[in-house]
């Protein structure tokens, strides 16, 4: 599903990410793994198109990343991967639902109601459907930009730190939400943790490593 090979990314003159090769099978979960600053976001950022390396090549289902204009980038991401960032940025005026169904609304593809409203009931939070954004909790609002990644089914969910500003409860439901994805609908799934509770529940690691001596990554 995802080959990288001979990936390196630099800002400026400062090296910070270096990936020799390493590969991920359809619907298999990974999480990235590595200290502050050792280039997790900027890895995260390049599976999904939204940066592009400095050397190396990333490709995803067949695509190779490099190939992709910045508009046909734009295209690929809204329909090929569920996008969630550390932060959940969603339209605040617009109800949880509304926000779920955005995803649909940005790509052109079409998805039920039907299938919004349940992957907000399997959040936990489908009695707030119609809760306009600004009124939700940071854990709430995590779900809603989960829900919203998985809305179309996409071949690949990458989610930054999804976990990092929940409590236990919210972080189970997040973290359900994707295994079943993988599980049940193949989904490859690649998300960065710090977060025991998340490594803990994935085998499947790529470790990188922030210091310059050592720099490169190292599979665990
Ligand atoms: N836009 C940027 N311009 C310059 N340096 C950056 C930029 N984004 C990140 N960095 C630097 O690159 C390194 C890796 O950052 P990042 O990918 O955010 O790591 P992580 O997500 O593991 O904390 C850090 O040293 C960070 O300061
Ligand atoms: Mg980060």
């Amino acid at each position: 599903m995802i080959e990288v090979v001979g990936l390196r990314h630099d800002y400026g003159n400062a090296p910070v990410l270096q990936i020799d090769h390493w590969t991920l099978a359809r619907g298999a979960v990974c999480c990235v793994t590595g200290p502050s600053g050792s280039g997790k976001t900027t890895f995260l950022d390049m599976l999904c198109a939204l940066r592009r390396p400095t050397a190396g090549t990333v490709s995803v289902g067949g695509v190779s990343l490099a190939a992709l204009g910045e508009r046909q980038a734009d295209r690929w991401r809204g329909q090929t991967v569920g996008v969630v960032s550390q932060v959940p940025h969603l339209f605040e005026w617009l109800s949880a639902l509304e926000n779920v169904e955005m995803s649909s609304t940005m790509a052109r593809v079409p998805a039920s109601r039907a299938r919004a409203l349940a992957l907000l009931d399997q959040q936990g939070i489908v009695h707030l459907a119609d809760q306009r954004a600004d009124r939700l909790s940071v854990g709430q609002r995590q779900r809603v930009a989960v829900a919203r990644a998985l809305l179309l089914q996409p071949p690949l969910v990458v989610a930054d730190e999804p976990t990092a500003n929940l409590d236990d409860l919210a972080c189970d439901d997040v973290l359900e939400a994707l295994m079943k994805a993988s599980t049940e609908g193949g989904t490859t799934i690649v998300l960065s943790s710090h977060d025991d509770r998340v490594k803990q529940r994935i085998d499947r690691r790529l470790h990188l490593t922030a210091t310059v001596a050592s720099r490169g990554t190292r599979r665990t």
